[in-house]
């Protein structure tokens, strides 16, 4: 996590840099800081919790700098204390790093440096850094006086171990700014006579929309004439900048008073264009093709006996409704895995296997990690066990899009708010789309059936906004009820389970309530023994195969006097009768029910969080994007 920017050019840095920040404060929020070369110095700010505060300390700053780097922490190793803030600098304050990341042998690194008697003065592992490059400069210059800044941070990196991605200046080399990717992202941006560089495109796209992402082991200088491109060995690269393909309107409000809200609110367009780019709108049950357009390569259908699908936090629920689909509609034996668990206890070795990542930011360590193992430990073996790799990700030019042999783009967009919303939806759309097309190929649902789906998939985004329409008043009343609740617990069975744990994870991230979200059929197993009056119970009742079920289980949470919350459709005579409050929605088909389930839970989170007045798009300990392990 944490974000990083610099700037190099001829306007002042700390307007630009503080706007690159602004952008990038989703990735971490405990501090923030920018360092600047003027006049030959290094001028540095930094300040403790969000960049208000930072901002407020450079209100009177009046430093024309043209050259800078800045900074917005998640903090790993140290407090989120001033002192511990980046930017950090070394012993003489001649040079100053930012970093995202952990550098894992900083311990050693830090012994061995103090020893020649740098004086270290924060708990990061940081700060070894900016010494460990006044070592190498001060090591190449006993050779040769020309020593340069690109040099000695390449001597530097060479020796850090772990996932980083880092800009450095130095007041020596006023007109140079490094910039090192290390399994970190990280992407220069090329203007008129200024470049850029920052973990994410956002914090670029308002100067330009002109991008090289870096790969890893690489490092850049960015001089006010241009850019060259390394890698770690000290080779030039010949390297070509794209254009994105962006519009910064997206990353901004528009009027909601919370991202989340205004994602929450763009889920029906979400949907309108993933299945627009994936369903065939001329397919009828007699075409001879998919009814499915994925664009994926025919190899991508070779070979395929099993999935295992690899997520964190909500990708990882997105992956259990994808079980659910591949399993039940294309027959297809598919477990799913926490990547963090699964990249140190991996499932043996099954032929034929396709693997899936499944991630909003593109850019999750776990999954990122557990995918690259995958891929190592396949490439080793005989053809049987080659991987195959797919992406579902809403960022195609992040780093799974390099990973990866095969991409399915989720038309998400770019998403702000920390807590997952409109993503997590198109990944579900990805994944009926996924099943629906290995279905047809492998002729295990009849195409009468196959057709009916993709007919009410179609009518989903007018559900969607219906629910939108009617339930936002209401959600955000029946919140206020809620506000001094301490637990609460979800329920659901078979293809609503997932939205049940989704339920209870939006809640707890954004309002801080314990939530838990059950198979409503496990309750009776211990967890009831947590109900009382205080405790509601929130149960995901739609009709089909489950529906009586889970109707008694909510019966059996009532009489030990919960409080009933059914998401459940409005005219079911019998859930109206079970249930206190009813968050209703369309009745659907319990296969595509989750896509309209989750709407009404998220809205209750949100409503919760807001009510409880807490900062629903940055809750605390939390990043959007979480780039280590
Ligand atoms: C919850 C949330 C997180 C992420 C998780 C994985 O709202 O957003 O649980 O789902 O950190 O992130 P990605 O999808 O970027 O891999």
């Amino acid at each position: 996590m944490c974000g990083i920017v610099g700037y190099i050019g001829t306007q002042t840095a700390s307007g630009i840099l503080l706007e690159g920040l602004q952008k990038l404060e989703y990735r971490g929020y405990d501090s923030a800081g920018i360092a600047a070369i003027w006049e030959g110095e290094i001028h540095r700010v930094r300040a403790k919790g969000k960049l208000q505060n930072l901002q407020e300390k450079l209100a009177n700053w009046q430093i024309p700098a043209p050259i800078g780097i800045g900074h917005t922490r998640w903090a790993t190793h140290g407090k989120p204390e001033e002192h511990n803030a980046h930017p950090h600098t070394d012993v003489s304050g001649r040079i100053a790093v930012v970093q995202n990341g952990i550098i894992e042998n900083y311990r050693e690194l830090r012994e061995e440096l103090k020893a020649k008697g740098y004086v270290f003065h924060s708990e990061t592992d940081t700060e070894v850094i900016p010494n460990l490059i006044a070592d190498e400069l001060q090591k190449l210059k006993a050779i040769d006086s020309k020593v340069s800044l690109l040099d000695a941070t390449r001597q530097a990196v060479n020796q850090l171990e772990g996932a980083f991605a880092l800009a450095v200046i130095s007041a020596d080399y006023p007109d140079e700014l490094i910039a090192v990717r290390q399994q970190a992202p990280l992407s220069i941006g090329f203007g008129q006579g200024e470049f850029f560089c920052a973990s994410d495109t956002p914090a670029m796209v308002a100067h330009t929309r002109t991008v090289l992402t870096l790969e890893n082991g690489e490092l850049a200088r960015l001089t006010p004439t241009g850019v060259d491109v390394y890698n770690f060995a000290g080779d030039r690269l010949r390297k070509y900048p794209k254009t994105l393909n962006w519009n910064p309107i997206l990353v901004e409000k528009q009027g909601f008073k919370h991202f989340m809200l205004k994602e929450i609110y763009e889920q029906p367009g979400v949907v309108r264009a993933c299945l627009e780019a994936y369903l065939d709108s001329d397919w009828t049950v007699e075409s001879t093709t998919s009814p499915i357009r994925l664009g994926l390569a025919d190899s991508f259908y070779e070979n395929l006996e099993q999935v295992q699908i690899v997520a964190c936090g909500t990708s990882w629920h997105a992956g259990l409704v994808g079980k659910h689909l591949l399993e039940q509609l294309a027959d297809i034996p598919t477990q799913v895995h926490y990547a963090s668990e699964f990249r140190y206890a991996p499932t043996p070795l099954m032929p034929h296997t396709l693997t899936i990542g499944v991630t909003q930011s593109g850019e999750t360590a776990d999954t990122l990690s557990a995918l690259d193992m995958e891929k190592r430990r396949r490439s080793e073996m005989g053809s049987k066990f080659a991987p195959k790799l797919l992406g579902i990700t809403n960022r195609l030019d992040s780093t799974i899009g390099h990973l990866v042999d095969y991409l399915i783009d989720t038309h998400a967009g770019i998403e702000i708010g920390v807590a997952a919303t409109k993503t997590f939806i198109a990944q579900l759309v990805a994944f009926y789309c996924l099943a629906l097309d290995l279905a047809y190929r492998r002729k295990t649902i009849p195409l009468d059936r196959l057709d009916q789906i993709v007919t009410e998939l179609r009518q989903l985004p007018a559900q969607i906004e219906s629910i939108l329409e009617v339930q936002e008043r209401y959600v955000e009343q029946l919140a206020h009820e809620f506000v001094e609740t301490q637990d609460f617990i979800f329920i659901g069975r078979g293809i609503n389970f997932p939205i049940a744990l989704e339920g209870a994870l939006k809640l707890k991230e954004i309002s801080y309530i314990h939530a838990e979200g059950y198979p409503a059929g496990e309750m009776k197993h211990g967890p009831i023994a947590l109900l009382d009056a205080k405790v509601p119970v929130v149960a995901i009742a739609m009709p089909g195969l489950v529906f009586e079920k889970v109707l008694s289980n909510a019966q059996e949470a009532k009489a030990r006097d919960a409080r009933l919350i059914g998401v459940t459709p409005m005219d079911d005579q019998e859930a109206r009768e079970v249930f206190d409050d009813l968050l209703p929605v369309p009745e659907v088909e319990e296969l595509l029910s989750p896509l309209l389930t989750v709407i009404p839970l998220q809205f209750l989170a949100y409503h919760i969080a807001a009510r409880r007045g807490l900062d629903v798009d940055q809750p605390r300990n939390l990043a959007k994007s979480v780039t280590v392990e």
